[in-house]
């Protein structure tokens, strides 16, 4: 039934690009054209769909608005007529900007289903899908991290990824790079590239130039924590920064460093780590290396108990930025010592199989690792981070081990993940659409 709902949802889809290629010929911007005349005519600024609850049954959506009091969305299931009664958003401050954040939880929805959306009778329509109610057809992830050292560079990997209909993008943190800062503040480590919310407005530029399809299907993000979310990178850096409160381990304070993350992203919310259930088939981590929270201590006895009670889903992935395998830092940099031994050994533990992790601006995967060493029944970690920035030569930085590397390079990329029942499969795939890796080599038909 899944099956014939999602295959019947992406037919439409198609079927809804034909009928507009055929009748206007339009694309997103020339649509917004037709309206420019039209004062009734509403689309907001920017748009973001993640998930807080399940993403088969659930939907949240964020969109931005200014000088705009409409904070009403509907929705219907794509194929029906009436839409449903309006939902009102609850706004969201969006830090020293004339934007504010309007925000939508959708509910009791249908696995594997599109739904369409607007802001009121007279806005754009856009679309979404809800994640199947299992594996049986494949799911496709794209993963990746370090996303915008440049808005253009980020752009040119959204619209790799986008060739092959993700169902949603994984981050592991450093998205916008604002790094916190307040506009006026001086701390910007590079002149040339202010940090603050000008470089949001490029990333959700950016997600609603190449993240939202032709047929205006919006792909949700899941993002976690990375230092370029936090004001001074790390919890433990304040010492340095004389000129910020000290970690006193409150949400307040938390709130304080990373004001545009805990704005804008709705998942995992604070205290800036979370875990979010796909039906029974798949759980993400999202977790934070000691930027908001430490690894040690409360988080690491939270991961503890959430990888217990998931020991009978297929699918457990935890997505981090600072790597435990480096593949351009120090293997011995503090905290990369610290995500080794405070999770790793959960990880293993558990019986996890997959990591994903960033930080290092380069791709690399390792061998499978046990306890410290190459065995064929490990963890494969995958990484480093380079969706949209400049990349780093691999081992360039003093003490970098490479004894845990498999496969490794200087190329802006994104990972492909395809699951299909018990099956995982993943392809490296570059900013120019370059195939450079692929694990496991041909165990399941990648399309
Ligand atoms: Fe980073």
């Amino acid at each position: 039934m899944n099956f014939i709902k999602l295959t019947f949802g992406r037919f439409s889809a198609y079927l809804l690009i034909l009928i507009i290629a055929a009748g206007t010929g339009c694309s997103t911007s020339l649509h917004a054209q037709e309206h420019a005349d039209d004062p009734s005519f509403f689309d907001p600024v920017g748009l973001m769909l993640t998930w807080q609850q399940d993403p088969t049954t659930t939907m949240t959506i964020d969109w931005y608005v200014v000088d705009e009091d409409r904070d009403v969305l509907e929705f219907r299931e794509m194929g029906e007529d009436d839409w449903s009664s309006p939902v009102t958003a609850e706004p969201i401050p969006f830090p020293w900007s004339e934007r504010t954040i309007k925000r939508v939880e959708l509910t009791g929805l249908n696995p594997g289903t599109y739904y369409e959306f607007r802001f009121g009778p007279s806005s754009k329509i856009y679309n979404f899908r809800t994640m199947p109610a299992d594996l049986r057809n494949p799911v496709r992830i794209a993963v990746g991290g370090d996303m915008m050292h440049r808005q253009d560079w980020m752009e040119k990997t959204n619209r790799q990824a986008m060739k092959h209909d993700p169902d949603f993008i994984l981050i592991g943190g450093d998205l916008a790079y604002a790094d916190g800062l307040h506009p006026d503040d001086q701390r910007h480590r590079n002149p040339q590239r202010p940090r603050h919310h000008n470089q949001w407005y490029g990333f959700l530029e950016a997600y609603k130039n190449t993240l939202i399809s032709e047929d205006y299907r919006v792909v949700p993000i899941l993002a976690s924590i990375g230092n370029h979310e936090v004001r001074g990178g790390y919890y433990w850096r304040d010492e340095r920064r004389p000129d910020d409160p000290p970690y006193d381990g409150t949400d307040e304070w938390r709130k304080l460093v990373a004001p545009y993350y805990f704005s804008l992203f709705a998942s995992p919310g604070l205290p800036g780590y979370g875990v979010i259930d796909f039906a029974d088939y798949m759980s993400v981590l999202l977790i934070d290396t000691d930027h908001a929270n430490p690894i040690d201590g409360e988080q690491t006895e939270w991961l503890d108990r959430v990888l217990s009670e998931r020991q009978g889903v297929q699918h457990v992935f935890p997505v981090y930025h600072v790597p435990a395998y480096p593949s351009v830092r120090s293997y011995n940099d503090d905290t990369m010592v610290r995500v080794r031994e405070n999770w790793v050994p959960l990880f293993e533990k558990y019986g996890l199989e997959l990591v994903f992790e960033k930080h290092d601006h380069a791709y690399k995967r390792t061998h499978p690792i046990l306890n410290g060493e190459i065995n064929p029944n490990g963890i494969v970690y995958v990484g480093d981070g380079a969706w949209g920035t400049e990349t780093r030569e691999i081992g360039s930085r003093q003490d970098y081990d490479a004894w845990y590397i498999a496969e490794a390079a200087a190329e802006r990329h994104f990972i492909l993940l395809t699951l299909h029942g018990t099956q995982r499969h993943m392809k490296m795939i570059t900013s120019k659409g370059k195939v450079i890796d692929e694990y496991p080599r041909l165990l399941v038909p990648a399309q």
